[in-house]
């Protein structure tokens, strides 16, 4: 018997799309989706409102006229960062959200914050603004073993600049831990992001029988008890929990390297691979909740009116292994199961 659902077209709420000859590579492979948050750590980081204005630009060109996606922006957080930009930016509806890197946490993030004290101007600013602030929630301190780095960064800032900064909406980016998890349940005016391929690897898929560099990303995919919480809480119907692919693409050549780049590339596959996850859990009718709403409610924003489906058919469907981009080839996310849920887009 054939299975389908029909969702609402989705989102995704965290995505690297780059710049460039890898923007016009891999852009179209998001365009199954409404609308996108669109990271802003490129190389120079996207760090006033006239840049994001110049780089949504770049992607509505390198999506054409054909494609739908729309690209909401963001700004990378500095310590020198203007809160009147800020505010500027987002009441001219060119920001949704502004992205805080701790420096050194994660790629291109040198330019990130190292003291938090130097930005609670620009988040007080947010907070009474409503402008969501999206975190890569890693501690840096080399003192701390990279497995634990989320739990200590929700302890060591996450938490305290809650405290210090009431109101301030915040989504915790891509949670890879069961604390991660806890901490969102527990409180509110706070949003998670949860990536596909956190939902089905573990350390293991990275480390055991050989070291895969293409499942390594950052944060880094944690033990199977972690990737276990992190499925209920994406199947739980707590609107708290949203996807965000944090699709990012790397040219293989820097990913298979004596010092590999961090991410992994789902953005062609990513539907497919959820439908099959959520159906395993029993839970294909939360797949629209995950998907289409929670994250435009938390982002204060209507769900997609038009609609996307999703058909399990006998034969799997085809994704390509690598996509070219420029001179270079990426390698697109294997989850390591055949994926039979096809995505069919009447757009
Ligand atoms: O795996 C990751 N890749 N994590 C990040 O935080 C950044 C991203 C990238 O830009 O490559
Ligand atoms: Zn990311």
């Amino acid at each position: 018997m054939t299975k389908s659902v029909t969702l609402r077209r989705p989102d995704d709420w965290h995505l690297h799309l780059r710049d460039g000859a890898m923007l016009q590579a891999v852009a179209s492979f998001s365009s199954h989706f409404g609308r996108a948050i669109i990271m802003p750590n490129l190389v120079p980081p996207v760090v006033t409102g006239a840049q994001a204005a110049a780089y949504r630009d770049r992607i509505r060109a390198a999506l054409g006229p054909k494609m739908t996606l729309r690209p909401l922006m963001t700004l990378y957080l500095t310590e020198t960062t203007d809160p009147a930009d800020v505010l500027a930016a987002h009441a001219a509806g060119i920001i949704a959200a502004v992205k805080l890197y701790p420096a050194g946490a994660t790629t291109n993030s040198a330019s990130g914050v190292r003291d938090f004290d130097k930005v609670r101007g620009v988040l007080e600013a947010m907070a009474q603004a409503g402008i969501p602030l999206c975190f890569h929630g890693e501690v840096t301190d080399p003192a701390v073993d990279i497995f634990d780095r989320e739990a200590a960064f929700i302890d060591r800032v996450l938490d305290p600049i809650r405290r210090a900064t009431p109101g301030l909406r915040v989504v915790m980016e891509h949670i890879t831990t069961s604390d991660g998890v806890d901490y969102v349940a527990g409180n509110d005016d706070i949003g998670a992001t949860i990536t596909t391929h956190h939902l089905v690897i573990n350390r293991n898929h990275i480390l055991a029988g050989g070291i895969r560099p293409h499942y390594y990303c950052l944060p880094v995919a944690k033990r199977e008890t972690h990737r276990l919480a992190l499925r209920r809480a994406a199947v739980s119907g707590d609107a708290r929990f949203f996807l965000g692919t944090d699709s990012a693409p790397h040219p293989d050549h820097a990913k298979e390297s004596a010092c590999g780049c961090a991410g992994c590339f789902t953005a062609p596959n990513t539907m497919s691979i959820l439908a099959q996850v959520f159906e395993d859990e029993g839970a294909l009718d939360r797949l629209e909740g995950f998907t289409a709403l929670n994250g435009a409610a938390f982002y204060g924003m209507k769900p997609n009116q038009d609609r996307i489906r999703l058909v399990r058919r006998d034969t799997p469907a085809a994704y390509p292994t690598h996509i070219p981009a420029g001179d270079e080839t990426v390698t697109v996310f294997d989850p390591g199961f055949p994926l039979y849920w096809h995505v069919e887009d009447p757009a």
